[in-house]
């Protein structure tokens, strides 16, 4: 019987993986990867694994969880060794990890969870700010930016704007023309400090800084290819400090 782990690779720097993952990924058989993991993560498996890149722009997109799905379970039965399902980020945060764990049950194969660092607290670390701050924010939401069918979700917009605390915005660049429209008029102030971190952690990492009322448009002008996250709330206000490459430091 194989060992089944549903594993968080973090943002995408190799650094950021748990010494857990480290170690599966090095012994794992199969290595079945979303395509947010990066190259670098996906260079440390085994030199015999065989990596399945399930991501979306492999399969079409309303069979995609089925099928990852059947394959992680056909897999799971045919290995006599750790079958790894690594996830962007944390698979407990927009990774569909739910549909996985359902489908193995169902199946009865038994399975594990290994945490990774979720976008928007690797980006707390990149921008040195805190996601929760005294007096300015007591509360962090992860929200989603689009629905399966692209819309944006019926969020609660007059408690995200009113109940102050920081919004982790995931998946929201296409739709955050419409999402910033819902929350102004819920009565947030357009003048709330709002970041775009693209490519979080990764070399080619970039950080749009402005306010909720003008990021829509920046980020419109300005975003390039690679998954990008939103931070809106006071505590985003001040400098975005520079980054200086590690080399620099030392
Ligand atoms: C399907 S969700 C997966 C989230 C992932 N499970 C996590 O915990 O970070 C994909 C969204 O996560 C965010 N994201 C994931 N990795 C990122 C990165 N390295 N830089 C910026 N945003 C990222 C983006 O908002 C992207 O659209």
């Amino acid at each position: 019987m194989s060992r089944v782990v549903l594993v968080g690779a973090g943002p995408g720097d190799p650094d950021l993986l748990t010494v857990k993952t480290l170690r599966l990924l090095q012994t794992a058989s199969v290595v079945l990867h979303d395509s947010l993991v990066s190259d670098e993560i996906l260079a440390l498996a085994h030199p015999r694994a065989r990596l399945i890149d399930v991501g979306k722009r492999c399969f079409r997109h309303s069979a995609t969880q089925a099928e990852i799905c059947a394959l992680l379970i056909r897999e799971a039965r045919a290995t006599a060794g750790i079958v790894l399902r690594l996830k962007g980020g944390d698979p407990m945060i927009f990774g569909r990890a739910t549909e996985e764990m359902a489908a193995l049950e169902d199946a009865g194969i038994e399975y594990e969870i290994i945490p990774g660092i979720t976008a928007a607290l690797a980006a707390a670390a990149t921008l040195q700010r805190s996601l929760t701050q005294r007096m300015v924010s007591r509360a962090v939401h992860f929200v989603a930016g689009h629905t399966a069918e692209g819309d944006i979700p019926a969020h609660d917009f007059a408690g995200l704007a009113q109940r102050g605390g920081t919004l982790a915005l995931y998946m929201g660049a296409q739709t955050l023309g419409g999402f910033a429209a819902h929350l102004l008029e819920a009565g947030l102030d357009p003048a709330t400090p709002a970041l775009a971190i693209e490519n979080v952690s990764r070399p080619d990492e970039r950080v749009l800084a402005a306010s909720i009322g003008t990021l829509p448009a920046r980020l419109r002008a300005e975003a390039g290819e690679g998954p990008v996250l939103i931070l809106i709330g006071e505590a985003m206000a001040g400098r975005v400090p520079v980054r200086l490459p590690l080399a620099a430091c030392v």
